[in-house]
């Protein structure tokens, strides 16, 4: 080739390093790294006795004022720690606000609830607790209850050297919210170098959902979530629930929800902070739409044109991200 015409050389120059942007954009989603440890607070160090008796008050219905509701009412094994309902039942047939979301992966959470402001497990612990409309008991007579039940004094003492107490409650519930690890679906195997464990028209989703998509601007593997508060657009009036604007009152905030991972949709359904949307297709049709123009949604978000195979083989993509390998532990 001769360089000598200036042209040729912008040419030239231009291909090279768009050649090599390409490339790069490559590695990065062929080296997408795993999640990597859950890192326990100092206070708290996650250990096999903590993480059993922390199961063993999940699934207390006890902690509730009426005896009838446990942390796992909501939280189920089997729906990847969701209940497939819009809305979630307390007690005295009360129902939640919001959607429960599947608490798998929950120690990598930089912040917890879906106003994204709790700061840690341990904090989190004790508001379903308290909520009037999921176990409305009183932290009082709870730990008297709890104090009294023999195995939970013994298990306290020997574990934490101290009487049953908040402290040791909310520490061996966390513990155990920290031992729900799932991250061995078909995607990571594929990730992790097996290239027969998905399909070419579940890459071809990927592709779409990383690539041609802006998907993963807020749902990024391996967590497929920012952590982030996000307003997708999902209203254009948000009713009664304004999202994180209910915590610090900033109008910036109306209608953002912190951004939920996709891991495990198949489990997970219905969707949204409120349950919204019924299925998969239900929620592509949302984004296909380029969501409603509410003064906050990110403008990431706009219309998306999808012809029918690509609806199929983005839903695709989506049901690889199922791993139920922690069911092992709960049968
Ligand atoms: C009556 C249903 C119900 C019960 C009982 C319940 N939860 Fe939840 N849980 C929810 C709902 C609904 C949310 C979402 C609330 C929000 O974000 O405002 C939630 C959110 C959470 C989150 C935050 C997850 C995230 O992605 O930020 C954790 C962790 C959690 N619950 C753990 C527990 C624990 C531990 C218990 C028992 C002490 C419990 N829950 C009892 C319904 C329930
Ligand atoms: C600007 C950030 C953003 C982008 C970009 C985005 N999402 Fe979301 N996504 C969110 C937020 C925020 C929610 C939760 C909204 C709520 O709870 O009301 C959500 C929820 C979802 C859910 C429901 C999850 C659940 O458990 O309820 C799915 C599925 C989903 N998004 C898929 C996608 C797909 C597919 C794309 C690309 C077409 C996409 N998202 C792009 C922010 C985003």
């Amino acid at each position: 080739m001769k360089l000598q015409n200036p042209y040729s050389i912008i040419i030239f120059t231009g291909t090279f390093f768009l050649s090599l942007f390409l490339y790069q954009c490559k590695t990065t989603i062929q080296s997408i790294q795993p999640m990597g440890e859950v890192i326990s607070p100092t206070g708290n160090p996650i250990t096999a006795e903590k993480i059993e008796l922390g199961r063993k008050l999940f699934f207390d219905k006890q902690l509730s004022s009426d005896g009838t509701v446990s942390c796992a009412t909501c939280h189920l094994p089997q729906y990847a720690f969701s209940d497939q309902k819009s809305f979630s039942d307390g007690v005295q047939g009360r129902k939640t606000q919001r959607n429960a979301p599947s608490i798998l992966n929950a120690g990598y959470l930089p912040t917890v609830m879906y106003d994204g402001y709790i700061k840690t497990l341990e904090l989190q612990v004790i508001v379903p607790i308290q909520e009037h409309v999921e176990m409305d008991m009183n932290m009082l007579d709870l730990l008297k209850r709890l104090k009294a039940n023999e195995e939970y004094q013994e298990s306290a003492k020997r574990i934490f050297n101290r009487d049953f107490d908040a402290f040791v409650l909310t520490r061996s519930i966390s513990a155990f919210e920290r031992s729900l690890i799932s991250q061995n679906s078909r995607f990571d195997q594929y990730m992790s170098g097996n290239k027969k464990a998905i399909t070419k028209n579940e890459i071809a989703g990927w592709n779409l959902f990383s690539d041609v998509l802006y998907c993963t601007k807020c749902h990024p593997a391996p967590s497929f979530t920012t952590y982030l508060p996000e307003n997708n657009g999902l209203y254009l009036d948000y009713g009664t629930d304004l999202g994180r604007f209910r915590i610090f009152n900033d109008s910036n905030d109306i209608g953002k929800f912190k951004v939920p991972s996709l891991r495990n949709l198949e489990l997970t359904f219905p969707y949204m902070h409120d349950g919204s949307l019924k299925n998969i297709e239900e929620v592509i049709k949302h984004y296909q739409s380029g969501g409603k123009n509410h003064p906050n949604k990110n403008k990431i978000i706009q219309k998306i044109d999808l012809n029918s195979t690509q609806i199929k083989q983005l839903k695709e993509f989506l049901l690889t991200l199922t791993d139920t390998s922690y069911m092992s532990q709960f049968r």
